[in-house]
């Protein structure tokens, strides 16, 4: 566990940023090309920030950040940390508690999914509107931290995290794109492994659209600490229950390159939406 105060990190960031952000963009496999579309002020590989693990994950490029992307002011994770690397809810979330220091207030979460949803198609974007957390809470003490109310017993948690306005908003930017995206349930699993087909099966039931290893320890995170979280799923491979597959982690890249163009007219066009709320920072 770590026992850096996110303080330090967002001191040693705020050393390097000229402009504020005021989204922060968490990129999961799938989503690394929105990365190269940033006017890029500030460049820091993960190991060099305090408190920051390093990613093994393959495809995430394990970088932070600071630019312009629709002259918003933004902070870019270029790969993210998983419980499935062996790190901790507390490891995985330590960077949002560092975008709240800095002043983040939205927080977009992408990742790649397996579909789980009998209508949903290889490279289809899910706009998550609820989640199955397989992944436990975070701990009792970070909640502690930032909630007065939470205490030792069960942890509260809010029953709606993903704000339905947004939710609509991304949904009604994908279809004047012609992006074929749905809204969904997301279900996280701890990983490594992909899914059994019994697996599969019993998710579809129990009403996930989508399953992924990632994301939900951030969006929880967040919206302790005020921050709205959105997360967006592209879907890499769908589950079949009637028939026999293997999915790899290579097909799962392969996939997001092929719908990076649609993942960055969706983050653009969100981006815009929000410089029309006036929420896009004094620089945009
Ligand atoms: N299951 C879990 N995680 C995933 C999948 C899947 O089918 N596809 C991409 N990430």
């Amino acid at each position: 566990m770590t026992s850096i105060d996110p303080a330090e990190a967002s001191s040693y960031i705020q050393s390097y940023a000229q402009v504020q952000p005021s989204v922060g963009l968490v990129l999961g496999s799938g989503w690394g090309g929105i990365a190269k579309q940033v006017r890029v002020s500030v460049d820091l590989p993960f190991s060099s920030i305090p408190g920051f693990q390093t990613t093994h994950a393959q495809g995430h490029e394990g970088r932070l950040l600071l630019g312009q992307l629709e002259n918003v002011p933004v902070l870019v994770m270029a790969g993210r940390f998983h419980r499935y690397e062996g790190y901790t809810t507390q490891q995985v979330t330590f960077p949002i508690e560092v975008m709240s220091l800095l002043g983040i207030t939205e927080l977009i979460i992408t990742n790649a999914a397996g579909g789980v949803h009998p209508k949903l198609k290889v490279g289809d974007i899910v706009i998550v509107k609820d989640h199955i957390n397989w992944l436990g809470g975070i701990q009792p003490a970070f909640q502690k931290k930032f909630s007065p109310v939470a205490s030792s017993t069960p942890a509260r948690q809010t029953t709606d995290l993903y704000d339905d306005a947004s939710v609509d908003r991304l949904l009604a930017i994908a279809n004047s794109n012609h992006i074929n995206a749905r809204i969904g349930t997301y279900l996280a699993t701890l990983g490594p492994s992909y899914e059994t087909r019994s697996e599969y099966r019993m998710m579809r039931k129990i009403g996930a659209d989508v399953v992924g290893m990632s994301s939900i320890p951030e969006a929880m995170a967040a919206k302790h600490l005020r921050i709205s979280p959105l997360v967006l799923s592209i879907v890499t491979n769908v589950a079949n229950p009637d028939q026999k597959s293997t999915v790899n982690h290579d097909e799962v890249l392969e996939v997001g390159r092929n719908t990076e163009a649609n993942a960055e007219k969706l983050i653009r066009g969100f981006l815009k939406s929000i410089k029309g709320k006036g929420t896009g920072g004094a620089n945009s």
